[in-house]
């Protein structure tokens, strides 16, 4: 048989047109800030990466769609700058806030995308680039070169291993099928066919959520799934009810569920 050579780039991709959860534009990321600065849920992702990182005073670091700051808001003591972009001002907002609240100054935010000329968005060079749980890209072989073109030392990057984060219980019980998409494998592939021999991390997140009510329980998974129908949304309340018990105050479901994140890093030759 001839040795044929995968393209992993248009695997991925292949791969992610088959996903349930779909890109999301930017007015989405906006409403879901609200939820990243309330934090319905415990987590140890952010303390385990930074174990992985073992980050030096010295750094100056790139962390590339950053969110409300899960990892720059952690990190931010123990390097020297920290550079955070994403192209959610909502989400920024979230992070100066937080920058703010606890006199942190070594953080920068600069609103632009994946996809924009990063030179003329004034991005330039770090020691380390960082792309936490963000890979949603048309393209991954350029997110990966673009990340590796900003670093001068390092890059950091991770993300889902199996379904992630999605609770797939929750998908069926409202009639819907998951396909979480191409995970950590396939990077892991791509990144091997550009000459990157990546280190490989795999982060077990007992990530618990926890509400105030049934109300705002609801109003979390409808966002995590996207629109639903008046019937789908009427399956995910009767789930709710038969699987929300009282925890410490406040809600939980009565199940555990892991998540796995793959965290690749790799040395810059
Ligand atoms: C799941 S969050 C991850 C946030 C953070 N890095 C973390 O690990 O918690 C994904 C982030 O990617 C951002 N994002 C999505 N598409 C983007 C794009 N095309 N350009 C820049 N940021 C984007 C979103 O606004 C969101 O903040």
């Amino acid at each position: 048989m001839a040795n044929a050579v995968i393209d992993w780039n248009k695997v991925w991709k292949k791969e992610c047109a088959k996903r349930s959860v779909k890109k999301r534009d930017v007015s989405f990321w906006n409403e879901k800030a609200r939820n990243f600065s309330r934090k319905p849920w415990e987590s140890n992702y952010a303390e385990d990466f930074l174990k992985i990182m073992e980050p030096r005073r010295c750094w100056t670091v790139l962390d590339m769609a950053c969110g409300t700051g899960a990892l720059t808001i952690p990190l931010s003591p123990y390097v020297r700058r920290i550079t955070a972009v994403d192209f959610s001002p909502r989400m920024l907002e979230g992070l100066d806030e937080q920058c703010r609240a606890q006199g942190i100054e070594n953080v920068r935010t600069i609103n632009a995308s994946w996809e924009d000329d990063w030179n003329s968005r004034g991005i330039g060079e770090y020691d380390v680039v960082i792309a936490s749980r963000c890979l949603v890209v048309d393209d991954l072989r350029k997110a990966v070169v673009k990340l590796n073109g900003a670093a001068r030392e390092r890059v950091y990057i991770s993300t889902i291993v199996g379904d992630g984060p999605h609770d797939r219980m929750i998908y069926e019980a409202v009639g819907r099928r998951l396909t979480p998409g191409p995970d950590y494998i396939y990077t892991y592939n791509l990144l091997h066919q550009l000459g990157i021999y990546a280190n490989l991390f795999i982060i077990k997140d007992m990530r618990t959520e926890s509400f105030h009510g049934g109300d705002e329980a609801l109003a979390y998974y409808e966002h995590f799934l996207g629109d639903l129908t008046r019937d789908e949304k009427q399956r995910l309340g009767d789930y709710l009810q038969k699987h929300l018990v009282p925890k410490n105050g406040k809600w939980v479901l009565d199940y555990k569920r892991m998540t796995r994140w793959a965290v690749m890093w790799w040395e810059k030759e």
